[in-house]
């Protein structure tokens, strides 16, 4: 006859029911058994008697958040909340903990149970260092949301090895520029192979993180709008070949060169070029060709306006003849300055060869020396001579009685 201890033998595995017929309990357990037994024998396909199920742990949502099973969703919104809360339920997909204080995220702020959270919003929450491996742990994060915040530390090692991150939104999450170094390093470590979205808007960032745009082969959408970017290296953009959208709205752009236009492809690229500070001289030439030639599918071509100089602000760049691009004072100062540089060095290079000569010619000069120092001693001995005679007071006496 088919009984449970036998069937739990064969799976190899000691059921909890199988412990239980053999404790002294017998008979307050048989009925139990019995209707296990009657279950095993109805479940098509069930050859093993299943543990008792264990009671689901009460689907726990931290007190300050608000939970629903049926969207996979928590929220955690405006709760004064330090840490984020370690009870999280194991279902959750959208995870939204914003306007919190949340000074710090450590390795392990989120509990390597979220094996389903995709998409994560820690928008708003002051938080100030994002520590090694706080992200390193959730196997389907897609999204992640860190806009407005205060970092001031971003470890390189934030993503650990690899993520499959595809949309990061850092819109006005940095303290200040000086953290860009170190989100270059986050970004450009090789971790977000796969990311299609970054959102580096508002962050015044005054020079691009290069080192993290060379790692982002995936990158399809970049906005860097809204920072103090001035000029952008050559080839900034030369290793996001998928680049489809492009924002440099609401920067302090002066020019652009020629080299770092030649990777931006308009109409495949949606560039946004809008709010700048043009300098409309001598050198806005590369622009200029830029947009009459592979640029003149750019949207806001005709929006362009020069900022400096004076007589020519609010001028639109593409209206402007060849002949009011002239560089201005402040060109002339600076090259009048490299001109006094030049003159300077060409003085130190003949003070260098006189010295030389000088050298050379020590011994003549010596000799010469010498020569004047003889003629010297002469002429002064003759004066000396003279001074002795006449301080002589018997000469004097001689001379004075003999005139009388
Ligand atoms: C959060 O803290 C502020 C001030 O400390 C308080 O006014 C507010 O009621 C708190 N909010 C919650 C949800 O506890
Ligand atoms: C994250 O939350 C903030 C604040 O509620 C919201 O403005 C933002 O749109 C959210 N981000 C995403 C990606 O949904
Ligand atoms: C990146 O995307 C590719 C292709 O979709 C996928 O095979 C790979 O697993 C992803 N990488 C990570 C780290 O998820
Ligand atoms: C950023 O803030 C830090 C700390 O307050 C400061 O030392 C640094 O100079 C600031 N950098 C910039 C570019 O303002
Ligand atoms: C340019 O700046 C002005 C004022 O700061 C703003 O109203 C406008 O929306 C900006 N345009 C773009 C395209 O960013
Ligand atoms: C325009 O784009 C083509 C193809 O990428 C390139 O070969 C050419 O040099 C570009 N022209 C200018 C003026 O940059």
């Amino acid at each position: 006859m088919f009984s449970p201890r036998t069937a739990a033998a064969g799976c190899g595995r000691e059921s909890r029911v199988g412990r239980r017929r053999g404790s002294p309990a017998r008979g307050r357990t048989a009925t139990g058994t019995l209707w296990l037994l009657l279950l095993a024998t109805q479940l098509p396909g069930s050859t093993c008697p299943q543990p008792e199920p264990t009671p689901p742990p009460p689907a726990a949502c931290p007190p300050a958040c608000e939970c629903s099973k049926g969207a996979r969703t928590v929220k955690c919104v405006n709760a004064n909340l330090t840490e984020v809360p370690s009870n999280l339920p194991p279902y959750v997909r959208s995870l939204f903990i914003t306007g919190n204080r949340i000074a710090r995220l450590p390795a392990g702020a989120f509990p390597a149970t979220l094996r389903e959270l995709g998409a994560l919003n820690l928008s708003g929450n002051g938080v100030e260092g994002v520590e090694a491996e706080a992200f390193a742990h959730l196997p389907a994060l897609r999204a992640l949301d860190l806009s407005r915040n205060d970092v001031s530390d971003f470890s390189a090692a934030a993503f650990g090895a690899s993520s499959a991150l595809a949309e990061l939104v850092l819109r006005g999450a940095l303290y200040n520029a000086s953290v860009a170094s170190q989100l270059g390093r986050a970004l450009g470590g090789g971790a977000l192979a796969n990311l299609t979205r970054l959102d580096l808007a508002r962050n015044q960032l005054i020079y691009l993180p290069e080192e993290a745009l060379g790692a982002l082969p995936a990158l399809r959408h970049l906005d860097l709008s809204g920072n103090s970017l001035v000029v952008l290296g050559a080839g900034a953009f030369r290793h996001l070949p998928r680049l489809r959208s492009l924002d440099l709205s609401d920067n302090a752009l002066r020019r652009l060169r020629g080299d770092t236009l030649r990777d931006l492809h308009p109409p495949q690229l949606a560039l946004n070029l809008a709010n700048n500070s043009w300098l409309c001289d001598c050198h806005l030439n590369e622009l200029l060709d830029w947009l009459r030639g592979n640029g003149s599918a750019l949207a806001d071509r005709d929006q362009l306006l020069c900022l400096d100089p004076e007589s020519l602000r609010g001028r639109r760049l593409l209206d402007l003849p060849d002949s009011l691009l002239v560089c201005s004072e402040a060109d002339d100062l600076s090259s009048l300055q490299t001109s006094y540089v030049f003159l300077g060095i060409v003085l130190a290079f003949i003070g260098v060869i006189f010295l030389l000569v000088l050298y050379l010619n020590r011994k003549g000069i010596k000799k010469w020396m010498h020569n004047i120092r003889d003629a010297c001693r002469d002429h002064m001995e003759g004066y000396h001579y003279r001074y002795e005679i006449t301080a002589d007071p018997r000469l004097t006496h001689v001379s004075s009685s003999s005139d009388v």
